[in-house]
């Protein structure tokens, strides 16, 4: 059998494991050969194609992004795109495709699982907001980095009697902010799912400088202030590529903190610092187990499916069960973070 490999979507550490199992435990135990796809789906639409075999993936698992690329091409937004696809596959001689991505990229193989292509999808992002996996690979990788930014802002924030407003990658899931803001003793925490009250988030800023500690304040891309706190949002303009930018929300605070309280206050936007580079040993794990569980689905006909971890094991679930909504913070969950407020 044939088997066609792509990523697509945002990157994330963890993507080369993935592969590798993939390949690995393909050629070894069950007599794959392997085509890899570029760029997401724009590979198989485009016909871009890369040799995969055990050699290229030598020395991956531990870097970060993706041998093969990544973009956000849809071909269901393009005209004939999806019978380009099927062509395209055909003309490569390939049976079957893994796919790897988050909700965009595992939505368009939902669709085409239905319209016939042997596809399985095996979950990626850094947000961790999928709701058919306990965790998805790189949410791990990018909750420590945002953790060792923490501990560092700490130190420079007390040296000068500062605020800092920490911004983390979240655009609908505060998934980052709540678990790096716990592992770094944040003052407060914001997430998209809990509009933030103003006046409360100053109110924390003010106790934690009783303390000889300065207050640090961990905030979501995507979080949004309550409705009378006076703050704007942003605009949520499309840039050329059709993405919405957010982006602004730690400087927003930063100066509104500032003007309330009167204490000097400094943002740090993380952006894709949280998705670069080596992955954590845990995200590696997960990544492989779930190339491994992916390769084999494809060897047992299990096509339509998600690699899902419930617990400590690897499952496989309907493709469109693990996409079918978000996985959003409860407000059980924002409340162990409100005990270490202020
Ligand atoms: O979905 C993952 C994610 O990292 C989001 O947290 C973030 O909003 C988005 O991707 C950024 O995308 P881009 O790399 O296109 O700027």
């Amino acid at each position: 059998m044939r088997v066609g490999v792509l990523t697509g979507g945002g990157d994330c550490p963890g993507l080369n494991a993935v592969i590798r199992a993939v390949v690995r435990r393909g050629t070894r135990d069950h007599g794959f050969e392997f085509v890899g796809y570029r760029d997401g789906w724009k590979g198989p639409l485009e016909g871009l194609t890369m040799p995969l075999g055990v050699e290229q993936c030598r020395g991956i698992l531990p870097r970060g992004g993706t041998i093969l690329g990544s973009s956000r091409t849809n071909p269901f937004s393009i005209e004939g795109g999806v019978e380009r696809i099927k062509d395209n596959l055909a003309a490569d001689g390939v049976d079957a495709l893994v796919a790897i991505g988050g909700e965009d990229t595992l939505g368009v193989a939902t669709k085409l699982a239905d319209l016939g292509v042997k596809v399985v999808g095996v979950p990626k992002t850094i947000d961790n907001d999928l709701s058919g996996t306990d965790f998805t690979f790189g949410f791990d990788t990018a909750v420590n980095i945002a953790t060792e930014a923490i501990d560092r802002l700490h130190t420079t924030a007390e040296s000068h009697h500062r605020v800092l407003v920490v911004e983390v990658m979240g655009r609908h899931a505060g998934w980052i902010a709540l678990h790096a803001g716990i592992a770094g003793g944040a003052s407060a925490v914001l997430i998209p799912e809990q509009p933030f009250d103003i006046a409360a988030v100053c109110a924390h800023v003010e106790t934690r400088f009783e303390s000889e500690y300065a207050p640090i304040v961990v905030v979501s891309e995507g979080a949004v202030p309550a409705d009378g706190s006076g703050m704007t949002l942003a605009s949520g303009e499309k840039d050329a590529f059709g993405h919405v930018r957010l982006g602004g929300i730690g400087d927003r605070l930063a100066s509104e903190i500032e003007h309330r309280t009167g204490k000097e206050a400094r943002a740090v936007v993380l952006g894709h610092v949280q998705r670069g580079g080596t992955p954590t040993a845990f995200d590696r794990w997960l990544a492989t187990r779930f190339g491994l569980q992916a390769v084999d689905a494809v060897a047992d006909g299990d096509f339509g499916t998600m690699m899902a971890l419930r617990g400590t094991r690897i499952d496989r679930v309907p493709l469109a069960e693990g996409t079918a909504e978000l996985k959003l913070v409860s407000a059980e969950e924002y409340a162990e973070a409100e005990v270490f407020f202020g």
